[in-house]
């Protein structure tokens, strides 16, 4: 099958045309300064292929958000945990649907935080999932940086490595990038080298003229076209594109950008008075507040937690000054209603749902169950959740070994606690290795590769040794335990879950 996407017109006035089969196997980098076209064209390429192949786009601006009324695809607003971008981007590539990733609003290092993640968990997609998809990533220099800028070690290779997977290792997964950059010399160069296809458009900076002249095989004599083309033309080259440069004037879109250039429009008269008018306050202004931005302190998340917990209008209730007159609850009696509040909301749909969805589902049953004030905060409460779901019962918990375990879970991330939790259990209690079904659950999520990933990693950091019996069946040993789980079917379908609030 061969679709040959309509890009606009060529030189000679003829229809300039992508192979879009092609270009799923060989990439696209388009450059240009701002303002040249660039996210107009990407809108074009978008817009005239949408109805051939699945779509994503990391959208820096959240200016691709109006495809989705015209073209069915799905908003993702990007302000999420990690577990949930990773679910989503997951089911993405199991249902074929396209999609926004928007990450407006959101600052620098976030954004390429939650692309990172989102690019890996496409990346990372069962194998049965491997359809072709369009990644189209705006601003590319942002997410795959040339040099460490302001953001964190952490963020800039989680971002730069998710980039080089899509460009590096993306085709054999069906992922086919398609990135564009303001500034050819601030994208890493080995993102920018796996694109065979280029569209260049206008480029004033030597650096990025001759950048754009060593990846498309021309001169530099030659690249000085790039510093004359108009607003919407493109010189392409490329496989998909054709075989020898030549320029495109990229056609009209269907839909419109959310931002647009600015426009000149008139000023106003001249005033004589003009002076007056901004040194003296207008009488009306005496009215309004002093407007003047003084940054909040920081308020803990915990406290945001349990105010949004409280219905409206209802004061919040001071730890230390009940508003009504109660009996006072001993520590007991609280430790027991925490863990009657904790019980109330785990339950086997909650395995899907985010840590910071549950808090607040917590802290209103804490309410209900008349606990004042906030009696765990958020990581304390991961912490008795990890536990719960681990399945260990009260003789287990009891025991001195569960102390060690607890203090190995330690160095383990919040996240990954309740699948460790729930393995060092199965092995303390003598059960056999829970299956992967069992747990990708315990994780919140529904891939069993990443629960296979997820043993491989706790192997890595020597927490545990994975072993087969004869039968091919899988066993977890703990070193620091001196125990290992009894033989359990991989594959074996998920039993209910056993949770020890219950
Ligand atoms: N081929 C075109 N035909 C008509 N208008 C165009 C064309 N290309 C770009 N424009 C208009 O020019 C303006 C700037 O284009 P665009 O936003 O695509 O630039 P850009 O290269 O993405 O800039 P930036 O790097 O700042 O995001 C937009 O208002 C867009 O509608
Ligand atoms: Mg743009």
């Amino acid at each position: 099958m061969t679709a040959a996407i309509d890009m606009g017109t060529g030189a000679t006035g003829d229809r300039s045309t992508l192979d879009l089969e092609e270009l799923l196997a060989t990439r696209l980098l388009v450059q240009g300064n701002s303002g040249s076209g660039k996210s107009h064209l990407l809108r074009r390429l978008l817009e005239q292929s949408a109805g051939w192949v699945q779509q994503v786009i990391i959208d820096p601006e959240g200016d691709f958000v109006t495809l989705a009324d015209r073209y069915g695809h799905v908003v993702v607003e990007g302000e999420r945990t990690e577990a949930e971008l990773l679910g989503i981007a997951a089911r993405v590539r199991q249902h074929r649907v396209s999609c926004v990733l928007s990450l407006e609003g959101l600052d620098v290092e976030d954004q390429m935080r939650m692309a990172g993640l989102f690019l890996n968990g496409l990346f990372d997609a069962d194998r049965d999932y491997w359809y072709p998809v369009l990644v189209v990533v705006d601003e590319a220099q942002m997410f795959a940086p040339a040099a460490s800028g302001e953001v964190t070690d952490e963020v800039r290779k989680l971002s730069l490595g998710a980039m080089t997977n899509l460009m590096c290792r993306g085709r054999k997964r069906g992922l086919a990038g398609v990135i564009a950059t303001q500034r050819l010399a601030k994208l890493a160069k080995n993102v920018a080298a796996e694109a065979s296809n280029f569209l260049m458009g206008r480029t004033f900076l030597d650096i990025d003229m001759a950048r754009a002249a060593d990846l498309l095989g021309l001169d530099r004599r030659q690249a000085e076209m790039f510093r004359d083309l108009p607003r919407g033309a493109f010189v392409a080259l490329g496989p998909a594109l054709t075989k020898r440069p030549v320029k495109v004037q990229i056609g009209v879109v269907e839909t419109s950008a959310r931002s647009s250039s600015p426009k000149l429009m008139p000023l106003p008269a001249a005033m004589d008075d003009a002076a007056d008018l901004i040194l003296t306050p207008d009488p009306a202004e005496f009215a309004r507040p002093i407007a003047r931005y003084i940054a909040p302190a920081p308020r803990p998340a915990t406290d945001i937690l349990a105010e949004l917990a409280r219905p409206r209008g209802e004061e919040p209730v001071a730890a230390t000054e009940p508003r009504a007159r109660r009996p006072e609850m001993s520590q007991e009696e609280r430790d027991e209603q925490v863990t009657a509040a904790l019980a109330d909301i785990v339950d086997s749909a909650s395995a899907f749902r985010t840590d910071a969805e549950l808090y607040q589902d917590f802290l209103v049953r804490c309410r209900i169950r008349r606990l004042v004030g906030t009696p765990l905060s958020l990581s304390g409460f991961r912490q008795r959740l990890a536990v719960i779901r681990s399945g260990a019962d009260d003789e287990t918990m009891a025991g001195e070994a569960w102390g060690r375990v607890l203090a190995l879970s330690d160095g383990v991330a919040d996240d990954l606690k309740s699948v460790f939790l729930m393995l060092a259990n199965a092995a303390l209690s003598g059960q056999p290795c829970p299956g992967d079904a069992a747990i990708a659950r315990s994780y919140g999520t529904h891939s069993v590769r990443r629960a296979r990933r997820l043993l491989g990693y706790f192997e890595e950091q020597g927490l545990v040794v994975v072993h087969q019996d004869r039968l091919g069946q899988r066993i977890v040993a703990f070193p620091d335990l001196g125990c290992e789980t009894l033989p359990g079917n991989p594959d074996a379908a998920e039993a209910a879950p056993r949770h020890a609030a219950e």
